[in-house]
């Protein structure tokens, strides 16, 4: 089976705001994740973790340094290639979920998995729905879901491509954290599967569920290892 390590050597992400002002949403950042790690970032709002993200997702182009993922170096592919890449290696859930609101849960699920050319589309959505609990709510719009189920039907999308990275970006931001232990339980449970699992939270309780937490400051690492409390187990996280 390949294996599709994250390393990102001497990344910067540079936005330049007017003629003067540059953000440095990510300044020469240097990490490796191997594959089937379960990793937290860690750190404020605007500290980088979003950009961060989007980079390894090929959402967004660094704008200096080299990311390679597996065999891909997709600080250097084409925005054709770049499609292929999300399409067969990312899984995203994003902090507000992104459903259509027109499309019922199964539609869209299954609606990723078209696109990804999943063979049994229909059935595959249906037993993703499943995994994540939401069987009895197929063809609830996402306005008849709750915001946990919302995001669980999130979740459900981002794995029925059965792709080998899954980055979720603040996937309790919304919930309270009964819910958001459920949300955090299915993702890690994805290292089971072999899964790289990114998962990014401003929450410093939240982030001791890893054994490895990176954690950002103005765009730059400022520790890397064991949470500083200890790990615990999610049954036991409050928020
Ligand atoms: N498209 C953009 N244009 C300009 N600045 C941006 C853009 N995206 C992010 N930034 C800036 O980059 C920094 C990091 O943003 P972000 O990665 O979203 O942080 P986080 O997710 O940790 O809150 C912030 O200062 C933010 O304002
Ligand atoms: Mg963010």
């Amino acid at each position: 089976m390949s294996n599709f390590n994250i390393r990102l050597q001497n990344v910067s992400k540079h936005y330049v705001m007017g003629s003067s002002s540059i953000v440095k949403a990510l300044d020469n950042f240097s990490v490796n994740i191997d594959h089937g790690e379960v990793v937290v970032v860690l750190g404020p709002s605007g500290s980088g973790k979003t950009t961060l993200l989007n980079l390894i997702g090929a959402l967004e182009n660094a704008t200096s340094g080299t990311i390679h993922v597996g065999t891909n170096d997709i600080s250097r592919i084409k925005r054709q290639k770049q499609f292929t890449y999300r399409r067969e290696t990312i899984g995203f859930i994003f902090q507000t979920f992104n459903l259509f609101p027109t499309l019922s849960a199964l539609e869209n699920v299954q609606y990723v998995a078209d696109l990804a050319k999943i063979k049994h589309s229909k059935q595959k959505a249906i037993e993703s729905l499943q995994t994540v609990g939401l069987g009895e709510r197929i063809r609830h719009f996402p306005h008849q879901l709750s915001g946990g189920e919302q995001q669980r039907v999130a979740i459900a999308r981002a794995l029925v491509k059965d792709a080998p990275i899954i980055l979720a970006d603040e996937p309790t931001g919304e919930l309270d954290f009964r819910t958001g232990r459920q949300i955090l339980r299915l993702l890690v449970e994805q290292k089971q599967m072999r899964k790289t699992v990114l998962i990014v939270t401003h929450n410093r309780e939240i982030s001791r569920l890893a054994h490895r937490v990176i954690e950002l400051q103005a765009g730059r690492i400022v520790s890397d290892g064991p949470p500083k409390d200890g790990t615990v187990s999610i049954d036991k996280l409050e928020w």
